[in-house]
């Protein structure tokens, strides 16, 4: 197993771990302190979803045994079979780009088998089975979105073969982390980095004088972030078929984006579209 590519000192159990950085299923075990930490999570976000969350999210959401500790892995991965052909599969934590891009590329979202602990509740800089289960699962129930992850994966290999993986992060970054979307005429956010966070939910959606631009794929991707701090700048789509659509462009796009110098994080850039 190489975990050369990542950071040093992840939490995660990377000596447990087979080749593509899947656990076995014993090591998938949860205190009844870890049920109580979820429990709190989830119902500090799920008070937040009705008047911030995108439709799909909070339908996706519905379906899922979430509401009672730590999910099962089994049971999400049924649910979420039946809907779009996705699972989970338990990792330690962060896992390399070459093994996630696999993983998404054949429907299986990696899932950290760890939660926060009480006093990070707020904020915790490695993922947790929080922000993988409850930020990420929900909308893989949404098949155009389903399908736009999976092809974000197979695009992956690509990228990596012609060195354009920070212009395929930032993709990552603002939509499927960041990302929000236009419903019954205002804005509400889809990402799993805000619905995961109770300060980047209000902010995301609500706060006066940050940038909120059309999704457009080019600036996206040109778009470099800061990852400790609340955004400064979201792109909205319109539907989940307009992200999906737009990535039978990518391959096209990748050269140049990797070519071209980043718009600074939260800068303005000639073409924007305020949403
Ligand atoms: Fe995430």
């Amino acid at each position: 197993m190489d975990t050369a590519t990542l950071p040093a000192g992840l939490r995660g159990d990377y000596a447990s771990a087979a080749a593509d950085f899947t656990l076995p299923p014993d090591a998938i075990l949860f205190s009844a302190a870890d049920h109580a930490t979820w429990r709190r999570l989830y119902r500090r976000q799920s008070a937040l979803l009705p008047a911030h969350a995108a439709r799909a999210f909070r339908e996706g959401l519905a379906r899922l045994p979430f509401g009672a500790g730590v999910p099962d892995f089994g049971a999400i991965s049924a649910v979420l079979r039946a809907a779009t052909g996705w699972s989970i599969v338990p990792v330690p934590g962060l896992i390399p780009d070459h093994a996630f891009f696999e993983h998404l590329a054949a429907r299986r979202f990696p899932v950290t088998n760890w939660i926060r602990r009480p006093e990070e509740l707020d904020y915790i800089v490695e993922p947790d089975i929080f922000h993988d289960a409850f930020g990420h699962v929900p909308l893989l129930m949404q098949p155009e979105f389903a399908g736009f992850l999976e092809a974000y994966g197979r695009l992956g290999r690509q990228a990596a073969r012609i060195g354009a993986l920070a212009p395929l992060a930032r993709l990552y970054w603002f939509m499927v982390e960041f990302g929000l979307i236009e419903e019954d005429g205002g804005l509400r956010a889809y990402g799993a980095g805000i619905l995961s966070s109770a300060a980047e939910t209000r902010h995301a959606v609500v706060q006066p004088g940050v940038r909120r631009l059309r999704f457009d794929l080019p600036r996206v991707l040109r778009s470099a972030y800061s990852i400790d701090d609340l955004q400064p700048t979201y792109f909205v789509i319109r539907d989940y078929a307009e992200l999906f659509g737009a990535m039978h462009l990518l391959p096209g796009l990748l050269p140049a984006a990797r070519d071209a110098q980043p718009i600074p994080p939260g800068a303005a850039a000639p073409g924007d579209i305020e949403a």
